[in-house]
């Protein structure tokens, strides 16, 4: 088995190699600068060079509100690039992992979404990734797409990170309560693409235990309090995301069903909270 990560120096990608290679699991990963996912004869050289068993797609275009004016950059990446990186697994028969988001949902369920509930995004980077996931199952019936939300992990900007650098700069926060969603852990996510190498079609990931933004600044807050920490941050009062308005529209509830990832691995996501415990010591 040999892993090739696409987009390894982003924030899940980096820790996903590092997870294989704790494993002792042969693996090799690339940025945008040794293989663009936008030119797929660069990508079909390394891949026929390095002879992939399995190809994890964590390379995206990320910024959700930057790509409401950049919607053409977007697509590049999250869908035509998706489908070059698709196109060279199916010549050098590698499986494939592409890496998908809780954005291609519209947030109106009030129950958490299944693998196969109807997509409607609803701003333009989830309109890319839910289009780069069909271009990837178009290519590769086969493939295995994962979706997931909200990471968190050392590198990068997050939610989680950017609440645990407020906390100590401020007395008081605004935090708005009308987005709800689950908070994942990168490492949490690197372990379950490995558990899923040989998983096809559309499987869901995220920590559980997830709830609106402010009820997971208060738990976080109190998590810190609870490693003997003392954030400066004493007050955490809810707001409407209309009092922070944002380039990009965000569905208001984006909770993923995990289930299937449990009849496929037998393993449950841990709590968002445990494993930001264990980030909390990584800092
Ligand atoms: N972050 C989240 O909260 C979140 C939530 C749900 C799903 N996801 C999905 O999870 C996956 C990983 O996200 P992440 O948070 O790790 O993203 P990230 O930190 O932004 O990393 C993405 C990586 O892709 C690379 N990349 C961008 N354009 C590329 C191109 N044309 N060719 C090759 N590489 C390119 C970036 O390189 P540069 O730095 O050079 O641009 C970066 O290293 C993505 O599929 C994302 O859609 C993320």
């Amino acid at each position: 088995m040999k892993i090739w990560i696409v987009g390894s120096q982003g924030m899940l990608g980096s820790v996903l190699m590092k997870h294989c290679m704790e494993r002792g699991i042969k693996v090799v990963g690339t940025s945008r600068l040794d293989a663009d996912v936008c030119d797929e004869d660069q990508l079909e050289k390394v891949a026929i060079t390095e002879s992939p068993t399995h190809i994890v797609n964590c390379a995206a275009y990320t910024d959700v509100d930057g790509a409401e004016a950049k919607s053409e950059a977007a697509f590049a990446v999250n869908c035509w690039g998706a489908a070059n990186v698709a196109a060279v697994a199916r010549k050098v028969k590698a499986r494939l992992i592409h890496v998908s988001t809780d954005y291609v949902f519209d947030g109106k369920a009030r129950k958490p979404y299944s693998e196969e509930d109807k997509c409607a995004p609803v701003n333009v980077y989830g309109k890319s990734k839910w289009e780069g996931e069909q271009k990837v199952l178009e290519a590769v019936p086969e493939a295995c797409i994962l979706r997931t939300s909200w990471l968190f992990g050392l590198k990068g900007k997050n939610f989680i990170s950017s609440l645990w650098g407020r906390f100590q700069q401020v007395e008081e926060l605004q935090v708005v309560s009308d987005q709800c969603g689950k908070p994942t852990y990168c490492s949490d996510l690197a372990r379950a693409v490995i558990n899923l190498l040989d998983a096809e079609g559309i499987v869901h990931f995220a920590n559980e235990g997830g709830s609106s933004r402010y009820e997971i600044a208060l738990k976080l807050l109190e998590v810190m309090k609870q490693r003997g920490l003392r954030p400066k941050c004493k007050k955490i009062s809810p707001v409407g995301s209309a009092q922070f308005p944002t380039a990009a529209l965000r569905p208001t509830y984006s909770m993923l069903d995990t289930d299937k990832y449990f009849s496929l691995t037998s393993t449950r996501p841990r709590l968002w909270f445990e494993a930001a415990d264990e980030f909390i010591n990584e800092i």
